[in-house]
């Protein structure tokens, strides 16, 4: 497929102790790879181990058995500091709830990763934000702070901010799972488009059958085992869900077990009214006031059962700023 993976997986396991001593086995023996320019997606239901996977591309974490390899290189050998500095200029994350800093601006958020500056490098980083933000659409919000934007614009700041140094590879982790159907397919043609045009590898994790549809590969996880699905070429964006049988099967077991309808699957996930159908025009803005409401404080307390999600969401956007 490739010369060189830029990230690569092999035999790679992950588990953990728990305090009664038992052990939970996350992933088990994950071969995979990505390319440069690859899109790949990830389907798989609550807890199967998505988040932890996505974490061990991104070199946050360290598998328990086997290793990782980022252009070549044994990720394990790596010291601390060039690991760092490796992810921060090779690696972007985007999160379902953005994870923006609350209270500053859409500039300020897209800057943070470009660091510290004085003088001309300020002026360099400060005109390098905005580009991005012009380029993600935003360019006349660049003042505004998350609480003034809808969920969409905020994960086109997201977007902005993780691609801002130009990473070759985007991990985005249910990037469309707090957005309405229209905004979030909105929002992920622009990251395809953004990745596109960088050649950076996008691997997204998804419930969304029409999100997973986007990418070029599909694998699916299930109790920390990566199976690919073969959708064949016949997989445009917005492909009918009957196109992809297996993985409409597997996105009906994920969660909350409604119909794999995909579009009315995201949203009864969230308990929010179904938006299954295409909204009539006058209707579009409704659903994207009902996710900017949610956000983030509502979200962010519903999701007391996905501690552990919630906690590497944290950790990965400070690595990320
Ligand atoms: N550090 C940890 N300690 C204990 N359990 C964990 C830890 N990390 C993940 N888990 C558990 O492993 C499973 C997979 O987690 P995760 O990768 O977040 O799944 P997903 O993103 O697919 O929902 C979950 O049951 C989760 O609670
Ligand atoms: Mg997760």
């Amino acid at each position: 497929m490739e010369l060189v993976s830029l990230v690569r997986l092999e035999g790679v396991s992950k588990h953990v102790l728990l305090p009664d001593d038992s052990r939970l086995d996350i992933l088990r023996g994950i071969d995979f790879a990505v390319a440069a320019g690859d899109h790949v997606a990830i389907v798989g239901r609550s807890g199967s181990g998505k988040s932890t996977l996505l974490n061990l591309l991104g070199m946050l974490d360290a598998p328990s058995e086997g290793a990782v390899w980022f252009r070549g290189e044994p990720v394990r050998r790596m010291r601390r500091g060039r690991l760092d500095r490796l992810r921060g200029r090779n690696v972007g994350f985007v999160f379902q709830q953005f994870n923006l800093l609350a209270g500053r601006t859409a500039l300020e958020n897209v800057e943070m990763p470009l660091g510290y500056a004085w003088g001309r490098a300020f002026w360099r980083r400060r005109r390098t934000a905005t580009e991005m933000l012009e380029r993600v659409g935003l360019g006349h919000r660049i003042e505004s702070t998350p609480e003034q934007m809808s969920g969409g614009e905020q994960q086109r700041v997201a977007i902005a901010r993780a691609l801002v140094r130009r990473p070759a590879l985007i991990l985005a982790d249910e990037p469309t799972g707090a957005l309405d159907v229209e905004t979030g397919a909105t929002v992920m043609e622009l990251l395809d488009e953004i990745a596109s045009e960088a050649d950076a590898a996008l691997v997204t994790i998804t419930h969304d059958l029409h999100v997973a549809a986007r990418a070029r590969r599909h694998y699916r996880l299930d109790a920390g085992v990566l199976t690919p699905f073969d959708l064949g070429a016949a997989a445009p964006s917005g492909a009918s869900d009957p196109a992809a049988p297996e993985l409409a099967a597997s996105v009906a077991e994920s969660e909350s077990g409604a119909p794999a309808e995909s579009g009315a699957q995201t949203e009864s996930d969230r308990g929010t009214p179904a938006e299954s159908g295409a909204p009539a025009e006058g209707e579009r803005d409704a659903p994207a006031e009902a996710a900017e409401a949610r956000n983030p404080s509502e979200a962010q307390g519903a999701a007391s059962v996905a501690v552990t999600t919630r906690e590497d969401d944290a950790e990965r956007a400070a690595v990320a700023s």
